[in-house]
């Protein structure tokens, strides 16, 4: 997946969430207002343990552990949902959200069987809805749960 050019400055990496990068994770920080935003990286990580198709993911810049995602792809399926995404507080503003939301399209992008991708969000998230409008997702409506819906179609 190509992000939007000269958007991708900034060298990420995509790590498994593991015993390792685990207490980083935990001790990544939002905002206090963007709290209600997304659930918390302990609730997450216990969910990932619990349920086989969550892929968790550390996102790790210059060596250090900046955000955490996750998403899903499951085996049977042909659409993907990416459904969290932090970056730290002290480390948003600098292009690594971009960043990493082209990293996981790219590593989403390898499984040959998905062909779109989607994300929710709250509908007054506006960092949040002007990142993934970037790469290309288009709103599609709430929710039952009243979350905003967007869907990108991958390529080829
Ligand atoms: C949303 C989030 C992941 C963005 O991470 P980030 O590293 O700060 O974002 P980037 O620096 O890569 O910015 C990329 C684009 O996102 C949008 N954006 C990021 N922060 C923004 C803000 N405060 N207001 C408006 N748009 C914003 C912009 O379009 C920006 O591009 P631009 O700088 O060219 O305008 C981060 O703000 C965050 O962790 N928020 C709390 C959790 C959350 O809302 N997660 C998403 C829903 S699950």
């Amino acid at each position: 997946m190509t992000p939007p050019s000269g958007m991708n400055d900034q060298p990420i990496a995509l790590e498994a969430a593991d015993k390792g990068n685990r207490a980083a994770i935990l001790e990544l920080e939002l905002l206090p207002e963007q709290q209600e935003f997304v659930a918390s990286n302990a609730e997450s990580l216990a969910e990932a343990r619990h349920d086989d198709e969550a892929i968790a993911r550390a996102i790790v810049a210059a060596g250090r552990v900046v955000g955490f995602l996750m998403y899903s792809a499951p085996e049977d399926d042909d659409e993907a949902i990416i459904y969290r995404l932090m970056i730290d507080r002290r480390e948003q503003g600098k292009g690594l959200g971009r960043a990493a939301v082209a990293k996981a399209l790219e590593e989403i992008a390898q499984l040959s069987r998905i062909h779109r991708v989607s994300i929710c969000y709250e509908p007054e998230n506006e960092a949040a809805r002007r990142l993934y409008a970037g790469f290309g997702f288009v709103e599609q409506g709430l929710d039952e749960d009243d979350e905003m819906i967007a869907v990108l179609e991958l390529g080829g």
